[in-house]
């Protein structure tokens, strides 16, 4: 048996959760991998039922999972509570806790998406790129104050810092994945400012030395976010820290027609979680509405990457490609002439297709 733990989480999360569990289901129907689903609580849901975002029996069913399936954290009714116990801060519990360093971020453009896109189509057909971000490290776990009186006005501050073997570790991953790509690898800093960048900037560096077949670039994080939009079909991998990652994945979501559309895998040392990189999104919660194929090609993702079932990860991702091919489309990449489907009905036509 493959034991999946599988976090709703909040919002959309839950929605979308169920339907990639009902295509995980059917693949195994066809596959016959043996899939066993555990469900545990995370994010507000915990929180209301246990006080904490992340119970520590979420933590250890995951550590002892083969795989973990994420849906997302998040809601307006949690903004205000103590920063400790914010939904948000499952996520952290969870990356840190199962050393979640690499956070995987394909951006592919299907066929079909190319014309719905708020790109020139000639910009985004073929483009075809990975963002590597860095996901345990960073000014998202530096030191913090919510709150002190500094020269008599009120400050807070949060602190960012990387360190030699961080870089190292995430720069090796994603040259080892450009080997097996396109052999690019664009490293995205901000050296013209920060200390962390300029270290970031020289390990880089020195890591594509045992990389020769490998070509490396270096962009400021701001030239970056216009490149992706002006010429997206530059890049082949893109690897960067954890803040600039987070923003440039969802500007990169928009070549992929909608955020709707894009999965992850956060690969760790014990085991490996796969979410959309989608939010909870509060704004479309509760009506059926919600694209559920970013968590749906993050199943295949999990699929290929820690269960090491290649054929079944394929067989979802043809089953989206032909549902797009179709003409079916979730509200999100919606527009005159294509038959408007929501959550269930997405699902059950992938299902169908898979066979
Ligand atoms: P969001 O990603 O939830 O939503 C941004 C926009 O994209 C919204 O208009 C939303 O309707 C749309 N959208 C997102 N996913 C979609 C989908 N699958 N189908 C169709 N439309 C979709 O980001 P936000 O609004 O900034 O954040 C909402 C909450 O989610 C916040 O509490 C935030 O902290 C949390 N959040 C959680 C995660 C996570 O759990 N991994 C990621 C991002 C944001
Ligand atoms: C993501 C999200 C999270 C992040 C938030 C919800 C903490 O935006 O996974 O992209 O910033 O990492
Ligand atoms: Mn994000």
């Amino acid at each position: 048996m493959k034991k999946i733990v599988v976090i709703p989480g909040d919002g959309i999360g839950r929605e979308v959760t169920e339907s990639a569990v009902k295509v995980l289901k059917k693949i195994d129907e066809k596959f016959k991998i043996g899939l066993e689903f555990e469900f545990k609580d995370a994010g507000g849901t915990a929180y209301d039922k246990f006080g904490e975002p992340l119970p520590e029996d979420t933590l250890t069913a995951c550590k002892n999972a083969d795989a973990v399936l994420f849906g997302a954290v998040g809601g307006k009714k949690w903004d205000n509570i103590e920063v400790n116990l914010r939904p948000e801060k499952a996520l952290f519990g969870l990356r840190k806790g199962l050393g979640l360093f690499a956070n995987l971020r394909p951006v592919k453009v299907y066929e079909s998406l190319i014309d719905g896109s708020p790109l020139k189509p000639e910009l985004v057909k073929g483009a075809d790129l990975l963002i590597v971000r860095e996901l345990v490290g960073g000014i998202y776990f530096g030191d913090r104050c919510e709150s002190e009186i500094h020269n008599g006005v009120e400050r807070a501050w949060d602190l960012e810092n990387y360190s030699v073997p961080e870089v190292e570790r995430i720069t090796k991953l994603a040259f080892e994945t450009a080997k097996i790509r396109a052999g690019k690898v664009t490293s995205v800093d901000k050296a013209n400012v920060l200390s962390t960048s300029r270290l970031w900037r020289r390990v880089t560096g020195e890591v594509a030395k045992n990389y020769p077949e490998v070509e490396l670039n270096h962009l400021y994080v701001d030239n970056c976010a216009m490149q992706l939009a002006l010429n997206p079909k530059q890049f082949d991998v893109i690897v960067t820290g954890n803040l600039f990652g987070d923003i440039l994945s969802d500007e990169a979501a928009v070549i992929a027609g909608s955020i709707g559309m894009m999965p992850s895998a956060s690969i760790g040392e014990l085991t490996s979680l796969f979410e959309p990189i989608h939010g909870s999104a509060p704004d479309i919660a509760g009506q059926g509405i919600a694209n559920p194929m970013g968590t749906i090609l993050s199943a295949a993702m999990l699929l290929r990457y820690s269960l090491k079932e290649e054929d079944a990860a394929k067989t979802i991702e043809s089953a989206v490609e032909k549902l797009l091919d179709e003409g079916y489309r979730t509200p999100d990449l919606y527009s005159d002439g294509f038959k408007k489907v929501g959550t269930d009905e997405t699902t059950e036509i992938i299902c169908r297709y898979i066979g």
